[in-house]
């Protein structure tokens, strides 16, 4: 885990966020995905040594981070995949370069899920998700290029190790 530094643009916008992470869920998700898109549309302010991975796998780089969010550059090599999972907290994300792709799935029990739908996401997506009810999903990057996501997630990167709440095995179809 790389600690980055932001610009002062970016700090500014993320703190603001922080803020409204006290308001309503509905209202703190809507913030986020604002921010995200300003994001997205002005990557010069990003600091461009966090959007570089390093080897194999998933790098993370935290940008920001308080008690109440985290904020990562995500930089996929080729072929990084998550594993299937869920989350115990809210969890937005935005693709700066690239391409993901997402499958999401439907548990058949505590352990083992199956794929119910799969979408490719290109530069400029964003999402944004509450944990209520089951939704869980792999991101994946299957294409030949580095890819780079900016991750928004409701948790205390000091206080937890990850966002993931459970992990699952994909189950035979
Ligand atoms: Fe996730």
């Amino acid at each position: 885990m790389v600690h980055a530094i932001p610009s002062a643009d970016i700090e500014a916008m993320l703190s603001d966020l922080a803020v409204s992470a006290r308001r309503t869920p509905e209202a703190y998700l809507a913030a986020a995905r604002a921010t995200l898109v300003r994001i997205l549309s002005r990557p010069e302010l990003l600091d461009p040594s966090r959007l570089v991975g390093r080897g194999e796998g998933l790098s993370r780089n935290l940008l920001f981070g308080t008690e109440a969010i985290s904020v990562w550059a995500m930089v996929w090599a080729p072929g990084a995949m998550t594993p299937v999972h869920d989350h115990h907290c809210s969890c937005c994300f935005g693709l700066l370069r690239g391409s993901l792709r997402e499958t999401w799935y439907r548990p058949i029990s505590d352990t083992h899920a199956m794929a119910t739908q799969d979408a490719v996401r290109e530069p400029g997506f964003v999402a944004c998700m509450l944990p209520t009810g089951p939704k869980l999903h792999r991101i994946a990057n299957d294409g030949p290029e580095a890819a780079v996501s900016i991750h928004v997630y409701g948790y205390d990167h000091r206080a937890q190790e990850t966002s993931i709440h459970r992990t699952y095995a994909v189950a035979a179809g």
